[in-house]
């Protein structure tokens, strides 16, 4: 089959295409057929891991993923695709199913096949939702669905979201309108227009505004950028919150896959309350161009690979 490998941590160019074996399942795994995958922003960090192994988080991150180059060569983390082959102990699934999910640490889907457990986050494609679609839902529905879950999100809460334009902003934009809160997205100029579409309530530019003499108190605040994306804006959102408010980010602890939440945005995107924001589409063979392109912070919502 072909897969792209990445050869060392280091910039795109380490991902090359390669010719590999096809991976066998064992007894309780599946084996996926992949029509698409994405690259990102998690994909981008372990290519591009950097830390020495004599720091503790080098010394970490090299334990769970491989020292100098990744344990598993075939690295990203969400596919889409056709169930090909089920070992004889898979009750879940059976070939000919399509399914997207999320691999995580086990990585393995920048190629045209994968295997998994069928307990991994893993679930049915809608019919009226694309290949495209379902790889570009998956990590930003993990990831906000996650926060989301832990924030309660109730009818007529405000809450601002600081980067609401990248995967994990947007599903959680689309996902605390769904459940009715009052929301306000937080982006750069060229996405403020995105964010309206999407169903955002207010939009704040973080390049032109501030927060300040708006007055506004939030209930919950989603940081979906991260610690180290920042602006005078969001150093001036934990002031904003109401007396019981609550600040979260998506660099808060580690967050848990939950195929639930997989199955709430089948859900959503069946009756088309939910649709995944793809900016880009490359083929597999161009994948170092998409990490370049991911690598500049600046996707709108995802980045999708199309592997057949
Ligand atoms: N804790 C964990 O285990 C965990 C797991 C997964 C992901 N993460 C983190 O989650 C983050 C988000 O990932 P993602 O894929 O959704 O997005 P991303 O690709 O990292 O970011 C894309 C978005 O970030 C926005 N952005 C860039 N600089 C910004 C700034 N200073 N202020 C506000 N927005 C800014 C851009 O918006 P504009 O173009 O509109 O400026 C763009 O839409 C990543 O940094 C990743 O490390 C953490």
């Amino acid at each position: 089959m072909k897969a792209v490998i990445c050869t060392k941590y280091g910039p795109p160019e380490v991902l090359q295409l390669a010719e590999m074996e096809k991976p066998v399942p064992k007894k309780n795994e599946l084996r996926v057929k992949i029509f698409a995958t994405a690259v990102t922003a998690s994909d981008c960090i372990v290519r591009g891991f950097k830390i020495p192994p004599w720091h503790p988080l080098g010394l970490m991150m090299g334990l769970a993923l491989g020292f100098g180059k990744p344990r598993n060569p075939v690295i990203g983390m969400v596919l889409a695709g056709d169930v090909e082959s089920a070992g004889a102990d898979v009750t879940r699934f059976k070939p000919g199913d399509r399914v997207y999910g999320m691999t995580g640490l086990r990585f393995g889907t920048y190629a045209e096949y994968a295997c998994l457990s069928e307990k991994e986050c893993l679930v049915i494609i809608p019919a009226n939702v694309s290949y495209e679609e379902a790889a570009a839902a998956a990590y930003g529905g993990l990831l906000a669905g996650y926060f989301m879950q832990k924030a309660n999100i109730r009818t007529k809460v405000k809450v601002l979201i600081y980067g609401a334009s990248g995967a994990i902003g947007t599903t959680a934009l689309q996902l605390t309108k769904h459940f009715g809160a009052e929301v306000t997205a937080v982006c750069g100029t060229g996405n403020l227009g995105l964010m309206k579409s999407l169903g955002a309530d207010a939009v704040i530019d973080y390049t032109k505004e501030d927060l300040q003499g708006r007055g506004e108190r939030y209930d919950f605040i989603f940081d979906a950028v991260g610690k180290k994306k920042s602006s005078a804006l969001k150093s001036q959102c934990k002031k904003a919150l109401t007396a019981n408010g609550l600040y979260l980010s998506v660099d808060d602890g580690r967050p848990k896959s939950l195929p639930e939440n997989l199955e709430l945005l089948s859900k959503l995107m069946e009756t088309g309350s939910f649709k995944p924001v793809i900016d880009k589409v490359y083929p597999l063979a161009e994948i170092a161009e998409a990490h370049r392109y991911v690598d500049g912070g600046h996707k709108k919502g995802n980045v999708v690979i199309k592997v057949r």
